[in-house]
């Protein structure tokens, strides 16, 4: 078992809690925004989790494009879809994703109001998670499962 596998696959895996916290942090900033609720410290705790799990598979995802065959700088990268798709599309899309995700996050914290946290992380990290479906879809990777 290699290396790039190892972290080939954490990455992979990874990709779940990073869905499953995005969507439970939309969720009930959603929810919060609309139901006028107040704003708690276990909400906050949800946010921050997803941030962090958002930067943790930025960390996976710069190992593994020091370690992938498909990261590569030569004259056929942008000729096959492939090698285009991961050497560029992938993480510079992820990177964008993760920015929003870390804005929304910083953004919300400072609101003064409960409506206004919840609203800035329900727009933000909704904006977020639509550009990593799509971003997936557009590689052609299964949103759920892995391809090789
Ligand atoms: C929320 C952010 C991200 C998600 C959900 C995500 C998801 C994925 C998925 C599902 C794969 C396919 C794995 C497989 O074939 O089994 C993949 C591959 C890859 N990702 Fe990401 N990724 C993210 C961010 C990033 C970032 C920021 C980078 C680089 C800085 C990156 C670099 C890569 C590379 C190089 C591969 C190719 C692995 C291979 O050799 O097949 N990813 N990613």
């Amino acid at each position: 078992m290699s290396f790039y596998f190892i972290i080939k696959s954490l990455h992979s895996g990874f990709r779940y809690i990073v869905f499953l916290l995005l969507i439970i942090a939309i969720i009930q900033s959603i929810l919060g925004w609309l139901g006028k609720k107040p704003f708690t410290a276990i909400n906050q705790k949800v946010n921050l989790f997803t941030l962090i799990s958002a930067h943790t598979q930025l960390l996976i995802g710069i190992v593994l494009c020091f370690l992938s065959p498909y990261v590569q700088w030569n004259s056929e990268t942008m000729k096959n879809a492939t090698t285009r798709y991961f050497t560029v599309e992938h993480w510079v899309m992820m990177v964008v994703a993760i920015t929003l995700i870390t804005i929304g996050y910083s953004k919300s914290k400072k609101k003064a109001t409960s409506e206004g946290k919840f609203k800035t992380v329900s727009i933000f990290y909704t904006l977020a998670f639509v550009l990593i479906v799509i971003t997936i879809l557009a590689g052609h990777l299964p949103l759920l499962g892995s391809t090789k």
